[in-house]
């Protein structure tokens, strides 16, 4: 049932509510696996997810990806949200300059009229580095900042897909595939289960810090993304799901 109205979905919110144990989800019509406007909807949503929950002095922490950066194209100021602080939740993960979280979460802040501060870490990470890394005092300020952060939202994506366009080493591809890798969030890789198979080393929030965020915001539609975010939201760490009609229907069948 494509282009049905906005309230039409309420049935289908409900029922991967339930079945995931979210707090919120909210479906737009279509499937931005084929077109690109829903995408851009997606965004419009996850903004008006923001305005209505942010309050003033917030901290928020983002990741990169497409889905994110169409939120950040779409951000807009608003009264209630002021003085907010965006911070990227990790550090270098391989994407796109346009893609990185430093850069959507700079984008946010400046339409936002809010600050922002940036993790500028060397991608990939040795083990050496990353020890010295976090102890400079820039970097641990902006860390301090993320873990206190009052609302993440992030993206989701298929692991081989997102191995793939961060340019992953052979020996991570057969980790990946050998783990039955199926998503990816935040630098971790997931098994069907929402088990974690790999992840990225890099500066920032870890998987397990999240519990502590009260507003976990997932951004992630199109039916190909519904097995990925599937096996991310089985490991139950965010509390909000926006998604479209082609990913939220292929969610239920799959279950
Ligand atoms: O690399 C950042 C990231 O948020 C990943 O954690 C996630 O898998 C991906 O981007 C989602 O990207 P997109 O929205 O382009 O599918």
């Amino acid at each position: 049932p494509y282009f049905a109205a906005f309230n039409d979905f309420q049935k289908l919110e409900d029922e991967i509510k339930q079945t995931f144990d979210l707090q919120r989800v909210i479906i737009t019509p279509g499937d931005s696996d084929r077109d690109h406007w829903v995408k851009d909807e997606l965004g419009r949503r996850a903004v008006a997810f923001l305005q209505a929950n942010l309050t003033k002095k917030q901290t928020i922490a983002v990741t990169g990806g497409t889905s994110m950066a169409a939120v950040a194209e779409v951000m807009q100021p608003t009264e209630k949200s002021t003085d907010c602080t965006f911070v990227p939740a990790r550090g270098g993960l391989g994407e796109r300059v346009e893609n990185q979280a430093n850069t959507i979460c700079a984008e946010m802040a400046n339409k936002m009229k809010g600050d922002y501060r940036l993790l500028y870490v060397p991608d990939p990470l040795s083990e050496e580095t990353y020890r010295s890394i976090i102890e400079e005092p820039g970097v641990k300020e902006t860390l301090h900042m993320i873990k206190q952060a009052d609302l993440v939202m992030h993206g989701i994506g298929d692991a081989l897909t997102m191995a793939e366009r961060r340019k992953a080493s052979s020996d991570v591809l057969t980790k990946l595939k050998s783990g039955k890798a199926i998503s990816e969030a935040f630098g971790y890789y997931f098994d069907q289960r929402g088990q974690v198979v790999h992840k990225v080393r890099t500066v920032g929030m870890q998987l397990e810090d999240l519990s502590n965020i009260k507003t976990v915001v997932a951004v992630a539609g199109g039916e190909s993304k519904a097995k990925a975010i599937e096996s991310y939201l089985r490991q139950g760490k965010s509390t909000v799901l926006i998604t479209d009609e082609g990913a939220a229907e292929a969610l239920i069948k799959d279950f």
